[in-house]
């Protein structure tokens, strides 16, 4: 689709939306009992419910044929094909071979992958095992009681964010850290607790230079070398990377670097060896049905005619808010307290994969693209930032998540939540009418202008979208779906929108400055040459810093 063309059929969502201005979802939903059925669809396990959205029928037909005519279909065959479709990067895309579950070959410039994907999982599984079991112990001989995983980014957000989804699959024994920030607070908070003769360290880096990693892994190799000798180091740590070279020369022994691919982008490297702590700390077994979980949405969306295939679908609503709506951020909420970094892992996967402005051939884009992603826990969140979702000037389209069956046996606990996150999209979608915001106060016994002062705050203006997904429980395999949905459709996304979802340059330049910054802030150079603010920033740093 040429540019014009697709700012066109972009902009001639407009006119979609001008028909569906005057027609609620509570209209919508007296005039059709069957919106439920015609607006859900299920895949891998997972049912969503999109018939709380400003759409019809027509809407989803020009919706569909907008992904049709953008090419989605092609450019998921080349993806899978394993074309180069990271045209900034000249790299194949295909985290979708760390996760197949199938014995057919899957090559990547004319290499069958599947073998060194299958090796690096098996020395996973079996260094996982050993350490577990604790087979392979500290250097005093003292089994492993806690792992600290220390990355950023793609090599942090989603181990934690999994590691702490999974918590009923974890053992007391074997507990999974974090450090990720430069900040020495991180490093220094987790180790507090921590007893080096019985702590493993994972350095996680695709390229192994990341400035925050190599400082943070700099200090945990100087803590286990200033508590338990030098000669300790090889025993208490491990490498996942892109860069075995460097991890070697780091002081990491040969069989305990776990490898990956230049085909596997930093936010889609979850399913490779990067998902070695939570493998670690869920067990083996468990971190391989995530894989197969998320194998499983694959194949959906491979399979499934546009029409139902789930993360199409919510790309497409997505691009209809986005685009005729003018709706600038997307709210992700799960109704499961385990899930308390899903909305930061999807932050990364959203916004560092389609926050661009630039289409594939480098020309500015003529519409808007990825959307600001957030989210907290419900019902957390209800006694927080629900009030702006409600009655707020800005429309914010939400994502609620919940499982049908929680892990425990806490009556009456799950059905309260459940009761709370239908309750939530329900008064989203329906709203308070002033009518009936009146009739409320009267039969509360108010006088008259008792409530003509209070009505209008009380008035819910509703027609507020949102998605609801719904699965039996939140396992490794549905959460490895439900990881795998939303990547799908950040990839769809990116092909209406026609940029590159797998670059993201714009990280860098901030990174360049900062190694520039680094001298001044020390006070080995002088800040001469930098804008007044930074100069004027940099003179209270070094007049305040001892
Ligand atoms: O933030 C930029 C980024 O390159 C991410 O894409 C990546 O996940 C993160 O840094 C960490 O990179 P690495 O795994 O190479 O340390």
């Amino acid at each position: 689709m040429a540019k014009g063309e697709r700012g066109d059929v972009l902009n001639a969502l407009v006119k979609q939306r001008k028909r569906l201005d005057d027609l609620s979802m509570r209209e919508m939903f007296a005039l059709d009992p069957n919106r439920f059925q015609r607006f859900s669809a299920t895949g891998a396990d997972i049912l969503l419910d999109y018939s709380k959205n400003r759409i019809d029928e027509e809407v989803m037909e020009a919706l569909i044929a907008l992904a049709r005519a953008a090419g989605v279909e092609e450019r998921r065959s080349q993806m899978c094909e394993g074309e180069h479709i990271n045209i900034t990067e000249d790299r194949a895309v295909m985290h979708m071979a760390l996760r197949y579950q199938g014995d057919r070959p899957v090559e990547v410039d004319g290499k069958d992958v599947m073998g060194d994907v299958r090796a690096v999982l098996k020395a996973v599984e079996a260094y996982t095992n050993d350490v577990r079991s604790g087979e392979i112990r500290g250097h005093g001989g003292e089994r492993f009681t806690d792992v600290v995983n220390i990355g950023i980014g793609g090599s942090d957000l989603g181990p934690a964010m999994v590691t702490l989804a999974l918590e009923p699959y974890t053992r007391a024994d074997l507990r999974a850290h974090y450090v990720s920030n430069v900040d020495g607070a991180h490093i220094h908070d987790v180790l507090k607790r921590l007893d080096p003769k019985k702590t493993l360290f994972i350095v996680a880096s695709k390229t192994f230079t990341t400035d925050e990693t190599m400082t943070n892994a700099n200090s945990a190799r100087a803590w286990i070398a200033d508590t338990l000798g030098e000669e300790a180091v090889p025993n208490h740590f491990a490498a996942v990377s892109t860069n075995i070279a460097a991890c070697a020369k780091f002081g990491i022994r040969e069989d305990r670097i776990f490898g990956f691919w230049d085909w596997v982008g930093g936010r889609y490297s979850v399913w490779s060896a990067i998902g070695l702590p939570i493998a670690m700390a869920v067990g083996y077994d468990n971190f391989a049905k995530f894989l197969a979980g998320a194998d499983a949405m694959d194949r959906h969306f491979l399979e499934t005619p546009l029409e139902r295939n789930l993360p199409v679908i919510m790309a497409l609503i997505g691009v209809w808010y986005r685009n005729a709506w003018g709706f600038s951020t997307h709210a992700v909420l799960p109704y499961d307290q385990r899930m308390s970094r899903f909305a930061a892992y999807l932050q990364q996967q959203d916004m560092e994969s389609n926050g661009k402005s630039v289409t594939l051939a480098g020309k500015k884009v003529g519409w808007s693209t990825g959307p600001i992603v957030w989210g907290e826990p419900g019902t957390n969140g209800q006694h927080a930032f629900y009030q702006l979702i409600h009655q707020g000037t800005d429309v914010i389209p939400c994502d609620f998540l919940i499982a049908a069956r929680p892990h425990e046996d806490l009556p009456p606990h799950h059905d309260k939540l459940v009761a709370n996150v239908l309750a939530q999209s329900e008064a989203l979608m329906l709203g308070k009418t002033k009518d009936e915001v009146v009739a409320e106060l009267k039969a509360q016994g108010l006088e008259k202008d008792q409530i003509k002062a209070l009505a209008p705050h009380k008035v819910f203006p509703g027609n507020r979208p949102s998605n609801t997904l719904f699965y039996k429980q939140l396992t490794p395999e549905v959460l490895g779906s439900l990881v795998a949905l939303y990547e799908h459709k950040v990839f769809v996304q990116g092909v209406i929108w026609n940029v590159n979802s797998y670059d993201q340059w714009g990280v860098e330049l901030g990174k360049q400055l900062a190694k520039a910054l680094l001298p001044k802030v020390k006070g080995e150079q002088s800040g001469e040459g930098h804008d007044a603010s930074t100069q004027g920033l940099l003179g209270y740093y070094l007049a305040n810093k001892a």
